[in-house]
């Protein structure tokens, strides 16, 4: 290697560097990380959900796209409001209690007993 190269390949390391800062500060990972495990509160109590448990193969293999109608964003509560006088979009908890509790129903498996969800 000539000392030019050496010059050529230090720049061009340097702009690289560079650009990699820039893209990392200007695209930041904006996708939330995907939980294990969450806990609801509502006025009947907490309820547990084991969101690692229903999404991986291991568990029950749930693919994201049945509960995450919409991937962007991927809380419910961000279209889903608490109140609503817009019937056409269920309310927040209208809109979980569909989701979980007819799956429950279909697969005849998962709780659809209000104290086996509201543990708390
Ligand atoms: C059985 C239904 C279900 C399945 C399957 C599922 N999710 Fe979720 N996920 C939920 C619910 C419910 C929440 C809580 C949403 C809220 O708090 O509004 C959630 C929350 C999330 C969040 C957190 C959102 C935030 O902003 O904090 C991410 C990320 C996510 N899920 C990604 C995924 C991915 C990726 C998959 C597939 C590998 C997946 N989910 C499968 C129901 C599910
Ligand atoms: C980007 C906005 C948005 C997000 C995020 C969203 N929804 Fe929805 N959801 C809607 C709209 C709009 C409707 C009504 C029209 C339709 O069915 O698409 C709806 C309808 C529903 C329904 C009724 C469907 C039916 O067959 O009657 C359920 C249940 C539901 N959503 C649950 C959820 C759950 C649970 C989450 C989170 C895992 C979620 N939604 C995330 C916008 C959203
Ligand atoms: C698309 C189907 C589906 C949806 C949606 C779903 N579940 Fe389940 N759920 C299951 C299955 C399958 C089981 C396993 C039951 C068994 O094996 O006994 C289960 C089990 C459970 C259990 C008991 C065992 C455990 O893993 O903790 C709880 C609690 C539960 N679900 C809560 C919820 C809640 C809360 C929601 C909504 C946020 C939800 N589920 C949405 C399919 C679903
Ligand atoms: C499959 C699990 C599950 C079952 C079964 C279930 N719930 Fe829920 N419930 C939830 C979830 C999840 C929420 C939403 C919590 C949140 O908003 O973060 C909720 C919310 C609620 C709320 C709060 C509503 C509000 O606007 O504050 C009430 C009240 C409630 N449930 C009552 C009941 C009753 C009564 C039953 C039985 C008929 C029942 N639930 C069965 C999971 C369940």
């Amino acid at each position: 290697m000539t000392k030019k190269d050496l010059q050529l390949a230090y720049a061009l390391a340097i702009v690289c560097f560079v650009v990699g800062i820039i893209s990392y500060a200007a695209f930041p990972a904006k996708t939330p990380d995907t939980p294990l495990r969450l806990m609801f509160h509502s006025s009947a109590g907490k309820i547990w959900f084991d969101h690692d448990t229903h999404a991986d193969q291991a568990g029950y293999g749930i693919s994201c796209e049945d509960c995450h109608h919409y991937t962007d964003p991927y809380k419910c509560g961000e279209c889903h409001a608490l109140e609503s006088d817009d019937e056409s979009v269920p309310k927040r908890s209208d809109a979980f209690h569909k989701q979980c509790i007819d799956c429950h129903k279909e697969g005849g498996a998962g709780p659809v007993e209000c104290s086996a969800c509201h543990v708390m």
